[in-house]
């Protein structure tokens, strides 16, 4: 018995109907972008055609029914990863809007000289270039948690290691957007906060794919994207512990941010907030409640499942094929809905060239995480397939068959 029903649920997506060089898409590149489902096309359509108007300023009934929209979506991803309120719950642009936010806020408040702050090497640029500019306005120190290349996975002594530089924050990702890694955040957690250290979490590929519950975890930070999970492009969430929250000074100044302002001072507004200047994005943060009931109405633990099944159906093929190596760790239940792969000889790009021949949408280069790939897997670039619950085995079938058609190609034995 399957986890999931796809047949059904590819029927909801209608991209996925549409023909690529004749051929039906496959789409494996969630991990850079997931595709959207009626219920939320429609649903952002309903609001321009029914109730559009901006949040928290006008009097009149339209203003109220967006406002009420706007803010039942923050309850709504509240509930999601089990924040303990809505008020812990930031609208930003995405992830790395998100990630920014907290270092130059909290970042420029804690962080001092010499200070250190502790990533990883599997971050993507998002969760390590925000910090790393930080530590250099500030002459702080950015410290590195190994990645064991032959596992794949996150080396523990390295990380134990580094804590007792007494980090002040430890940024890390739930999955690696590269090797697809779930990493035991809980377990990372609790060792970081018994360091002193604060933790952030780039939620960016583990919170659309699997139950994320920010009380279990005990994060102090986590980020995420819209996008990634069937909502629309331009919404993302930065979730903080309500005391940290009261302590971070306002990023952008402007509308909404404030409660009161003279010619001389202002005081900004309660949290949330306080931190979302300007008309915010209500399409974005209504498609993400959207996104939210779709993805509940089948449920995480099912779409996990569903990942994870495929991605052992993938790890197994590729695995039996010459000369084709995969990336990421070799213990499956730890392996998310990504696996990065290369064929001997051939470039990444001219992989994803002649998917794309083959109507198979997959990503190659450095995905954003260049240090990992050139410096740590020591490639220049590497061929990625991504999947969510519109994916299925014919789906991976495909692309099998597009590799053994690389190899013809480069006559690679
Ligand atoms: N972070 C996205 C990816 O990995 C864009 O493709």
């Amino acid at each position: 018995m399957k986890a999931i029903n796809v047949k059904l649920i590819k029927e909801d997506f209608p991209l996925l109907s549409r023909k690529m060089n004749d051929k039906k898409i496959v789409y494996l590149d969630s991990a850079a972008t997931s595709q959207k489902p009626n219920s939320v096309i429609n649903g952002v359509s309903n609001f321009y055609r029914r109730y559009n108007a901006n949040v928290h300023r006008g009097a009149y009934k339209l203003a109220e029914e967006s406002t009420n929209a706007y803010e039942s979506s923050r309850e709504k991803i509240a509930e999601f990863i089990n924040a303990p309120s809505p008020s812990t719950i930031i609208f930003t642009r995405n992830t790395t809007e998100s990630i920014n936010l907290v270092a130059l806020t909290w970042g420029e408040q804690n962080i001092k000289k010499n200070d250190h702050i502790l990533v990883t090497e599997l971050e993507h640029h998002s969760n390590l270039l925000p910090w790393m500019m930080l530590a250099k306005r500030k002459g702080a120190i950015l410290d590195y948690v190994k990645v064991n290349k032959e596992t794949g996975t996150l080396d523990k002594d390295s990380f134990e290691e580094k804590l007792k530089t007494k980090p002040k924050l430890v940024a890390i990702s739930q999955c690696s957007n590269v090797l697809g890694n779930i990493i035991d955040i809980k377990g990372f957690a609790k060792k970081s906060h018994d360091a002193g250290a604060k933790v952030l979490v780039d939620g960016a590929q583990s919170v659309p794919h699997m139950p994320v519950d920010v009380k279990y975890i005990d994060c102090d930070f986590l980020a995420f994207s819209g996008h990634k999970m069937l909502a629309y492009t331009g919404i993302g969430v930065l979730y903080a512990k309500e005391e940290i929250l009261r302590d971070m000074p306002p990023l952008f100044g402007g509308g909404e941010m404030i409660l009161s302002v003279s010619y001389q001072d202002f005081v900004p507004n309660d949290i949330p907030w306080k931190f979302e200047a300007g008309t915010p994005n209500i399409e974005g943060a209504i498609s993400l409640k959207l996104a939210i009931d779709y993805l509940n109405k089948i449920g995480m633990e099912k779409i996990q499942q569903h990942e994870e099944e495929l991605t052992q159906y993938t790890v197994e093929k590729l695995s039996k094929i010459k000369n084709v190596k995969i990336y990421g760790p070799v213990e499956k239940s730890k392996h998310s809905g990504i696996v990065s792969f290369s064929i001997k000889g051939v470039h990444p790009h001219d992989i994803a060239t002649i998917f794309d021949k083959e109507g198979i949408a997959i990503r190659a280069g450095h995905h954003c995480a260049m240090p990992l790939v050139n410096n740590v897997l020591n490639e220049p670039a590497l061929a990625r397939m991504s999947f969510y619950l519109y994916n299925d085995e014919n789906d991976i079938d495909a692309a099998i068959e597009a590799i053994k058609l690389c190899k013809q190609t480069f006559n690679v034995p």
